[in-house]
């Protein structure tokens, strides 16, 4: 199928360094050691339109597309006192409102610009374009790679921690339903936020006899057999010490909420969540993903301006029941989970065959 409009993305810029990378101009009246000078310069750019995106689902549908970035740091979003509302939406509404006027019809929130920050997504809604958040298919991305993990150790749901650092948010709330709907005999979820009162609400919500929830972090994360992290912050929130041996993460943020050092622990299998393989779609630029990859929320994207969908997709939180929607959606243009990574690195074989010993769930 043809289509005659296109569809955007947006993000904000992961760190200092990717701006650096990729658009240096930005900065060029920055002092660079100064991260007043560089937050001020960044705060009067506008945002702009930085790539075209094409090629072909792996069904062969056409893809046409374009990328637009919000001149922000991450930290400035998720920092315990980040810019003001005043501030950072009307960037965010700029990028989408720049997109919708270049002939996207649909356009997905990347990264944290589709957070709770902006209501996810609700408060940046321009007129005649349509919203996702693309955290839907993260959310069922994550499941399934959880399936597979568990299909690869030939290992069943009925014993073990399964721990969802982050759960009260748009994805984590998600994954917590779906991990609910599997569990089984000794098998316990444990939900982790700091936020007490949100977590409370979620475990009434799913009812399930061995669902618990803390506030105590550092405490729980050691106790999990199954990380699932969906935090959203600027900086480290699983040290590299923390996970038990033997244990499984599945880490879902971008910038990365886990210890990069992660990849060098044999007994600990780190896997980078929401990654899809794209073998025929060209980006424009490195989009900071293994080749041939790209985030499950893009692909998401893709799918709904391709079934030109013509409303916004569940801005706020995910709506668990939409996952096998979304599933059925994505197998409908042949998208696969990705090989798996961990922090951009390919997980080799052999590392499957040692930690095989290990896993303990
Ligand atoms: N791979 C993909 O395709 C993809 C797609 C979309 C989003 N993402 C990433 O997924 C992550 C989650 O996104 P979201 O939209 O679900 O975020 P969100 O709705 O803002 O939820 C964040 C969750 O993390 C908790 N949290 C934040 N900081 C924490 C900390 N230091 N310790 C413990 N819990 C903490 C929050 O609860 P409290 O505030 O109560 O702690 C909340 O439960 C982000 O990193 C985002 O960039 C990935």
């Amino acid at each position: 199928m043809i289509r005659d409009n296109i569809f955007g993305f947006i993000s904000q810029f992961m760190g200092i360094e990717t701006v650096k990378y990729l658009a240096p101009h930005l900065l060029k009246e920055a002092d660079l050691n100064d991260p007043i000078s560089i937050e001020s310069t960044l705060l009067d750019r506008e945002p702009f339109v930085a790539t075209n995106i094409s090629g072909r689902t792996p069904s062969g549908d056409l893809v046409r597309g374009k990328f637009a970035f919000v001149p922000l740091l991450a930290e400035y979003l998720t920092r315990q006192v980040p810019v003001p509302r005043s501030v950072y939406l009307p960037l965010i509404r700029g990028a989408v409102n720049k997109l919708a006027d270049r002939g996207a019809s649909f356009v997905g929130l990347g990264s944290l610009t589709g957070s709770g920050l902006t209501g996810g997504g609700k408060l940046v809604r321009p007129v005649n374009t349509y919203l996702t958040t693309g955290n839907t298919f993260a959310a069922c991305s994550s499941v399934m790679a959880i399936e597979k993990v568990f299909e690869k150790f030939n290992r069943k749901f009925n014993k073990g921690t399964f721990t969802v650092l982050g759960a009260t948010g748009s994805i984590g709330t998600a994954i917590s339903h779906e991990l609910a709907k599997r569990l089984e005999g000794d098998a316990k979820l444990v939900l982790l936020a700091r936020s007490e009162v949100p977590l409370k609400n979620l475990k009434n919500e799913i009812r399930k006899p061995f669902v618990e929830y803390s506030t105590e972090i550092e405490a729980n994360i050691p106790l999990a057999d199954v990380l699932v992290v969906t935090t959203a912050n600027h900086n480290c929130v699983v040290s590299c010490d923390m996970p038990k041996s033997g244990s499984v993460i599945i880490d879902d943020t971008k910038p990365w909420n886990c210890d990069p050092r992660l990849k060098d622990r044999e007994d600990v299998l780190h896997i980078d969540g929401g990654l899809i393989s794209v073998p025929d779609i060209d980006f424009g630029m490195n989009m900071d993903c293994p080749e041939k990859t790209i985030y499950a929320c893009l692909v998401e994207t893709i799918i709904l301006w391709l079934r030109s969908f013509e409303e916004d997709y569940f801005l706020g939180k995910v709506q668990h029941d939409q996952l096998p929607i979304m599933k059925e959606y994505s197998q409908e243009y042949g998208f696969e989970l990705a090989p798996f990574h961990s922090f951009n690195e390919l997980i080799p074989e052999k590392f499957y065959e040692n930690f095989s010993n290990r896993c303990n769930f």
